[in-house]
Formats: structure tokens, sequence, C-alpha cells
């Protein structure tokens, strides 16, 4: 069953889960993560970047989510525009079948330069106007995401935005963060909080406080009727870049977000949390083992099958400690 992101999260804030937002592009990853819901009986958040509306096509991602929804009937699924860039391209998604869409207005339409206050409210204010007539939900972005590591602000978004940022454009100003859903009627805000995108978030293990819980906790305090959303939230567990590395893969050590970070953010109010990198880690980590141990092996499932299997092994376990298993 497809439903809005709105009807999902609220659901989630009324018993206090968190919702894992697997990106897909392809039909491989969408069974997994319905695969992965099934087992453990938990809501689905399904997103899908440009790149990936691109990657795939509209119309077969709008089929294949069709598709996913028919095979498992018990499963809310929620259909997500990951990081829109300006108007055309959330109203498409939403002439797509999609049930949300994520109006970054962060940065401006180039998807690169930060943009200004006043931009983002005006463009993201628009979006949920017309978005809301159509009954899908909105995710707005409130600060730029970037690591706080080294409190040098240097910004990575996986996006091709780099550049020196201030720490108060790293992190989500509280009074902004009212204002801003006062004026848009956003119903879910990711704020930017000490994560980035991509697999390079962390060069050392991050200890304790290595995101700022005091910002997302007063966030949620003031604002008890929006959900917050965790962008770059993947935990790039050393066991997957392991694999990846034991079968050819060159992949520098890095630190992702400790899942235990993810549990003390969904206790503060995060509800969305967006995971990519682990995935395709997951992936590329079995089709590479499964290609190098087999190497006459030519036949795109025998790659692809345990490709499934190890993605829909991370998602199963996300569901489990997001606590969105049992809540379907
Ligand atoms: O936030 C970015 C997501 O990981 C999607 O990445 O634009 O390469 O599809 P993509
Ligand atoms: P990761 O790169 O950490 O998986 O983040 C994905 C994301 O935030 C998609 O919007
Ligand atoms: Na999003
Ligand atoms: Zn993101």
């Amino acid at each position: 069953m497809l439903i809005s992101l709105r009807q999902l999260l609220d659901d989630a804030a009324e018993y206090g889960y968190g919702v894992p937002a697997f990106n897909i592009n392809n039909m491989e990853q969408g069974l997994a993560i319905l695969q992965a819901a099934d087992k453990v009986d938990a809501p689905v958040i399904i997103q899908a970047s440009r790149g990936a509306r691109a990657y795939a096509g509209d119309i077969m991602l709008q089929a294949m989510v069709k598709a996913l929804a028919e095979m498992y009937p018990h499963i809310p699924v929620c259909m997500h525009q990951d990081h829109g860039n300006n108007e055309a391209t959330c109203m498409t998604a939403i002439q797509y079948g999609f049930t949300s869409v994520m109006m970054d207005g962060s940065l401006e339409a180039d998807a690169k330069t930060p943009a200004s206050y006043d931009y983002n409210m005006d463009i993201t204010r628009r979006v949920t106007e017309m978005a809301h007539y159509a009954g899908a939900s909105v995710e707005g972005e409130l600060g730029v995401l970037g690591s706080l590591e080294t409190g040098e602000g240097e910004q990575e978004d996986g996006h091709g935005a780099t550049g020196k940022l201030s720490e108060d454009q790293l992190l989500t100003d509280p009074d902004q963060a009212v204002d801003f859903v006062a004026q848009t009627k956003v119903d879910a805000l990711a704020i930017a909080m000490g994560t980035s995108h991509g697999a390079y978030k962390f060069t050392r293990q991050p200890d304790g406080d290595i995101l700022a819980m005091n910002v997302v906790e007063e966030i949620n305090r003031r604002l008890p009727n929006v959900h917050l959303v965790m962008h770059g939230s993947s935990s790039v567990p050393q066991e997957l870049q392991d694999i990846f590395n034991a079968h050819g893969g060159e992949m520098p050590q890095t630190w992702g977000v400790p899942i235990a970070e993810i549990e003390r953010g969904i206790k503060h109010g995060v509800r969305k949390v967006n995971i990519d990198t682990d995935c395709r880690l997951a992936m590329l980590g079995a089709m590479r083992k499964v290609t190098t141990e087999n190497r006459s092996e030519f036949d795109p499932r025998k790659v692809l099958k345990p490709a499934m299997e190890a993605m829909q092994t991370l998602c199963i376990d996300r569901f489990e400690r997001f606590g969105t298993a049992g809540n379907a």
C-alpha cells in the first residue's frame, strides 16, 4: 500500500521509532528493501534521487514501485523524491506517483551553491503548497550538511558542493527552524547536525559526541509537529569495507555514523534516516566477491542475487536497530 511520508512518520512519532529511507536505482534494490521489510514487518521509505530517475527512467521507477507495493500489499510504502532541486523536479515526481518529495532549498538549483534563507523559504513554501493539493508530503532542509570533525567547516556533500562553511551553516539554527516550518508548512525537516553524504564522513573512529545532539533535541522540543530527518546516515561498517577490499576493491579506511548515534537521534525526534552508501557498499562487496571467486561466471543473476541478499541483510539490521520492525 502506497502512503505519504506524513502518514508514515506520524505513526513513527506516535510509537517512537525511526524509519530508514533507502535509495533505489534498480529492481534489485527495490526487492531487497521489500524482502527485508516483509521479513521483519516494517513500513518502508523508498527514495529516488534525480540521478536515479535519470538512470531508470520515471516510467520504469513508477512501475517498479507499483509492482513492489502489489507484491507486498501488507507493507506500507512511501515513495520519496530525494533532494529535489526545484519546483519542476518535485512536481514531475508527484506526477509519476511519488507520495512525498524533498525540496532541498538549502542549496540553489545547481545543487552546489549554499542558498540564502529567503530563497530556501520561498521555494519550499511554493512546493509545499502545490504538493499538499496533490496529497503528497514535503521534506525541507535547513542548514548545509558537512562534517564538523575538523572544526574547519570543510563541506563535502556528495553533490559536488565543496568549500569552507562556517559552523552556523553546518548546524541548523533552532530559531530559524521554527520560523522555516511556520512559513513553509513542511511535513518533515532535514537538519544539519554534523553528518555528510557519501562514504568519507570521518577520518578517525568517531567517539561519543560526534553529532550535535543538543541541536536535534532543541529543534525537536520546539517543533513537535514536524518530523526530523537525518541525511548522511550510513555507518560504512568495517565488515563491509573489509569484504569490498578483500576482493580487489580499493576503498581507503573511513568511518561513518555509529548506529548508536542514530539511535540517540531517534530518541530525540529523528524519524527519517537516509541511507544510500551502506546499500551500495553491501551490494558491490558481494558482487566483487562472487566475480573474483568465480572468474568464469557470466550469469548476472549469480552476481545480483548475492548482492540483493547483502543489501537485504543490511536493511533488516537497520529496521531492527531503528525500531521500525514490527510496525508495518
Ligand atoms: O544524497 C545523495 C544520495 O546518496 C543519492 O546519490 O545522486 O548519486 O543518486 P545520487
Ligand atoms: P549516505 O551517503 O550516508 O548513505 O546518505 C544518503 C543520503 O542522505 C541521501 O539523501
Ligand atoms: Na530526502
Ligand atoms: Zn541526503
